[in-house]
């Protein structure tokens, strides 16, 4: 008896668990990095308008709380970022020893010693009064984001939260050789074991607005444009993850992640070698938070798609502000 067709994808669709056995990608909480908001002078957590779920945190036992929470759930990962009191032009509040997230990182080390992963977005734009990631100068009349000043500001940064006890700095500024300054700071400083994450390819997008919102660093003039990379173009990623490789980059990462699956791919099929990062930003966050507040899609269905999307394009760590529910729903069994 001859039957048609003999070839039938479908049998390794049968029910779950011939799924579950033959799945390419999955989602484990090792991977998932918390990211978490921590001002000065709150005493009690704070909501975000722009971005229901995720709260500003103070520096005490809400925080504890919040931390442990997550942890709870297997993610054990987090990515801290300071909301600070005091905002100059030279962002000085970010590389004070006393600064919110030295604070936080010391509070954090102390309760849960070597248990969790701190990783620390080091900016300026937090931290100073315009809002711009780096120093800025007059140039031909102009005001300008100076690259080669806004260096030495990094690197204080840096070594001052590998002092406080962090143990992957992220540089975020996107500044021409931020990696290397950063690297070279920290190795004269003894911290030659604190390693680097690279917002290596970080797009000027607007899916970050949420997160200035929730961080007020929205830029006081002009834009991020002349320093992020353009959203048209793809290869370039090549240039920038090649030049923090040379520079020194542990760990590389793109920004955003959802909307930006084919550099993903690339940057992991040309430098397969480093562990590749992918934030899913505020943006993505709250698109999908507000559609499912609307009733309009299935809030975990869709994380859980978007989210093992990030990893099949080849992202081996995932930023996300779903991380502690995303952990809970593995642990649950999805
Ligand atoms: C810069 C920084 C930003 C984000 C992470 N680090 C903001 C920006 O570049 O404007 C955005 C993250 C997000 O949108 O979730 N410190």
């Amino acid at each position: 008896m001859v039957t048609f067709p003999t070839l039938r994808p479908r049998r390794l669709r049968k029910n779950k668990l011939i799924r579950d056995l033959v799945a390419e990608t999955n989602l484990t909480a090792s991977g998932l990095i918390q990211p978490i908001f921590i001002k000065e002078n709150i005493n009690e957590p704070e909501k975000i308008d722009s971005m229901p779920g995720v709260y500003r945190y103070p520096p005490n036992d809400h925080l504890i709380k919040f931390v442990e929470e997550v942890y709870s759930f297997g993610v054990k990962n987090f990515i801290l970022f300071g909301i600070p009191s005091f905002k100059d032009e030279f962002a000085s509040s970010a590389y004070d020893k006393n600064g919110i997230i030295q604070k936080s990182l010391r509070l954090l080390r102390q309760t849960f010693g070597e248990k969790i992963l701190l990783i620390t977005d080091e900016c300026t734009d937090e931290y100073t009064s315009h809002g711009h990631c780096g120093i800025i100068t007059q140039k031909d009349g102009k005001l300008c984001v100076n690259n080669d000043e806004s260096l030495k500001v990094h690197a204080l940064i840096a070594v001052s939260q590998a002092e406080a006890g962090a143990d992957i700095i992220a540089p975020s500024s996107m500044m021409d050789g931020v990696v290397g300054a950063i690297r070279k700071a920290l190795d004269e400083a003894g911290f030659t074991d604190t390693a680097i994450m690279s917002y290596s390819v970080k797009y000027a997008s607007t899916f970050y607005s949420p997160f200035r919102d929730a961080a007020y660093s929205k830029p006081a003039f002009g834009d991020r444009r002349g320093y992020q990379m353009d959203p048209r173009n793809a290869f370039e990623a090549l240039k920038e993850a090649s030049l923090d490789i040379e520079e020194g980059a542990d760990i590389l990462m793109v920004k955003p992640a959802h909307t930006y699956l084919d550099v993903i791919r690339l940057v992991k099929t040309t430098f397969p070698q480093y562990p590749l990062a992918a934030y899913h930003v505020s943006g993505e966050y709250s698109m999908i938070k507000a559609a499912a507040l609307n009733g309009w899609i299935d809030e975990k269905t869709a994380v859980l798609e978007i989210t093992t999307a990030i990893k099949r394009a080849g992202a081996d760590l995932i930023i996300t502000y779903y991380a502690k529910d995303i952990a809970n729903w593995i642990k649950e069994g999805v």
